[in-house]
């Protein structure tokens, strides 16, 4: 695996894979990685020749109050893990490389961007477009692989690819669970002991609301209403948001349907998580 920690280079490696006829799948990252990092590089090795995982912890993504100084950086270890799953290379460029000097640039996604994450992070998701687009630019990838824990996330850089006429293609990856059914972040670390226990809340509200979808529940409001009194159970839990939207345009929604996604940010003790789950099928 070949480490790169120049945008000139990383383009140039990708200008040659390209001349020689291989496709090339991105994993952008902020490292630190798990199995659902690794799931989405094994998912770019599936549609793609060659992986090229970027390893950036964005400034640009992180609100004056957020974990930007203490996120952690594991380089070795994520660079020893990128190279065990086949990754082409790691593109892990300085802060200054990516935002030179007089950078006065932004890309910006409306609407999508104003409910949910977008609500209690502002210019979060300005942050992240930023810097997707010019990892864009910079690796020049076929495909680009996404979580769908962070649903929002990509749904704006879907319409952001759209919009922007990039040419390459966004594939979403379902959420990757511990054998417990909390969902795979890097932030889990963060969690002691009895967090780490309220933490399953998130699943369980998901799984509570999916029964009582089963159970014929069609009515939003009052399912959010429910969880939001789920989550009173727990006493390091704080709920940002639980919400029922439109999974095509993250509108809120007043009747469940096949199209309703249920989406949560609830902060246990310090650490904000989200999970998601589509209530129907
Ligand atoms: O999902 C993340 O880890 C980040 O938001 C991303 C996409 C790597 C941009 O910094």
């Amino acid at each position: 695996m070949e480490i790169i920690r120049q945008p000139n280079a990383m383009t140039s490696w990708s200008d040659e894979m390209r001349d020689a006829g291989r496709s090339i799948c991105l994993v952008s990252t902020m490292g630190f990685f798990h199995e659902g990092h690794l799931a989405l590089m094994r998912k770019g090795s599936e549609i793609a020749d060659e992986v090229v995982v970027s390893l950036f912890v964005n400034p640009m993504q992180f609100g004056p109050q957020e974990d930007l100084s203490s996120y952690p950086r594991v380089f070795e270890k994520d660079a020893a893990m990128a190279r065990e799953v086949g990754v082409a290379v790691m593109f892990a460029p300085a802060p200054e490389d990516v935002y030179a000097p007089g950078f006065q640039s932004r890309v910006e996604v409306d609407g999508l961007t104003e409910q949910l994450c977008g609500r209690s992070r502002p210019g979060h998701f300005r942050g992240v477009t930023t810097v997707v687009a010019k990892l864009f630019n910079m690796v020049k990838p076929h495909f680009a692989v996404f979580g769908e824990k962070d649903f929002q996330q990509l749904a704006v850089l879907r319409r952001m690819t759209v919009d922007l006429n990039f040419d390459l293609q966004i594939i979403g990856h379902p959420i990757v669970r511990e054998q417990d059914g909390l969902a795979m972040s890097s932030r889990n670390s963060y969690l002691d002991e009895e967090e780490r226990r309220q933490a399953l809340s998130l699943h369980q509200a998901l799984l509570l609301a999916r029964q009582r979808v089963e159970g014929g529940e069609r009515d939003a409001v009052r399912l959010q209403e429910e969880l939001g009194g789920f989550f009173k159970k727990f006493d390091r839990a704080e709920v940002d948001y639980v919400a029922v939207v439109d999974s095509e345009n993250l509108n809120a929604a007043t009747v469940i349907n096949e199209k309703s996604l249920l989406a949560l940010a609830v902060k246990i003790g310090k650490t904000r998580l989200i999970d998601n789950t589509l209530l129907m099928g």
